[in-house]
């Protein structure tokens, strides 16, 4: 009777474990940060077609806060090295996937491109930022721009300005005269925020060219001309609010909306912010410009996801893919987003107000496109990292030669 109640119990452990195995094992898990307003609600869309189109898979939502992916992506580093991947996870296009890649923590999804047909869909560019090795490693879901400068137009026009700054010396012009009538001229949040800064300040004094240069290695951080463009930096740092800045990109952006700052360099993901978290519309209540000094340049990123090593359901990371790649899936997520669609198939006409400008400006072939350092495309993640440090270091303590020298000499060592 003793051992017959014993079998009974261990058959029905043994079941009860196959049950919760079953569950468990219909389910997506994809990692990523876009949590909170203007971040949260165009994976939020895409999860909801996901399950739709796979009745009885539960999509989990594994995204870690943090603007930039500034503690997702420590918190996933764990992850990967103790084998325990999600199913897909946020990457960007272009050397920050170079580490996964190499130390084979991602698969490659080149047969996913012919099968769907995006080699033909997606920019060249684009295309390029994906492979490593002649293999694609990620599928890209968007198109961000880094390079802008966002302002609140009642805000000038109480302050007499007739418009935002071209240039980065316009705008220290235009930031004693803000000083003056007791106002912050720029608003900036944590680190990643002032590094973003730091690009845009790069961009716009370096010019594309001298930019590009820099991050391959052409063009020596200790040389004059970026000596120059970095004291414009320090310049800009000092007539922000940084030595009193907290919280993240909202807030950043709430202090442009409020009028305590007047002006906020930052990714386009603030417009899906304004627009649906503010309410505010795009050249009424919000203005955005490119940042000082980069007219009719795009400073790029794309948000990509992953086939990881070892996903527990790889038929459905796959799924997910297809979904990220596809015109209906790009046209769901990116109007809500606040980027535009990395497919150039995708119906303009979804992209209004401040995106319809972004998709002009993407497509113009006038325009410049570069990749953002601060966002995964132009330096790998050692290089980032040391970056990272040192300009730590720089805003507290002001060393500008310091900082160009160890840049210099860490991007020799992180090659
Ligand atoms: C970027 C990411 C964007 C947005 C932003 C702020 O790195 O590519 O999609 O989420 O960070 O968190």
């Amino acid at each position: 009777m003793a051992i017959a109640s014993l079998l009974l119990v261990s058959l029905l452990a043994g079941l009860s474990m196959c049950a919760i195995r079953g569950a468990s094992n219909d389910q997506l898990e994809v990692y990523s940060w876009w949590t909170g307003p203007g971040e949260e609600e165009g994976l939020a869309a895409m999860a909801k077609a996901f399950e739709a189109a796979n009745p009885g898979v539960r999509f989990v939502n594994a995204a870690v806060s943090g603007g930039a992916g500034s503690n997702a992506k420590a918190i996933l580093a764990s992850r990967l090295l103790a084998n325990d991947p999600p199913d897909s996870y946020q990457r960007h296009a272009g050397l920050e996937l170079l580490d996964d890649v190499r130390s084979g923590k991602v698969h490659d999804v080149s047969d996913l491109y012919d099968e769907q047909g995006w080699r033909e869909v997606f920019p060249k560019g684009l295309l390029d930022n994906l492979t490593i090795d002649g293999k694609i490693y990620a599928v890209p879901v968007n198109i961000h721009r880094a390079n802008l400068l966002w302002y609140n137009p009642q805000t000038l026009r109480d302050l007499g300005i007739q418009e935002p700054p071209k240039n980065w010396a316009e705008f220290l012009a235009q930031a004693e005269a803000i000083q003056a009538k007791g106002k912050v001229a720029l608003a900036v949040g944590p680190e990643w925020t002032q590094k973003h800064l730091m690009e845009t300040v790069l961009l716009g004094e370096l010019g594309p060219n001298g930019y590009e240069s820099l991050f391959n290695g052409n063009l020596a951080w200790t040389t004059p001309q970026v000596s120059s463009a970095l004291d414009t930096f320090a310049k800009v740092l000092a007539v922000s609010d940084v030595k009193s800045a907290s919280g993240d990109w909202q807030p950043q952006i709430d202090r442009v909306v409020q009028g305590s700052a007047v002006y906020a360099v930052m990714g386009d993901w603030a417009s899906n912010y304004l627009e649906q978290t503010k309410k505010l519309r795009f050249g009424e209540t919000y203005g955005a410009v490119a940042s000082p000094g980069t007219d009719g340049v795009y400073d790029f990123l794309s948000d990509s996801f992953t086939l990881p090593t070892g996903a527990r359901r790889p038929d459905l990371s796959r799924k997910w893919l297809v979904e990220c790649g596809s015109a209906a899936g790009q046209n769901l997520f990116n109007p809500l987003k606040g980027s535009i669609p990395a497919r150039t198939d995708a119906d303009a006409a979804l992209y209004q107000g401040y995106l319809g400008w972004a998709l002009q400006q993407w497509r113009d072939p006038k325009t410049r496109i570069v990749g953002s350092l601060t966002h995964g495309v132009v330096a790998n993640n050692a290089y980032n990292a040391e970056i990272d440090s040192a300009l730590g270091l720089f805003v507290q303590h002001g060393d500008l030669g310091k900082f160009a020298r160890t840049v210099q000499q860490q991007f020799r060592e992180t090659q």
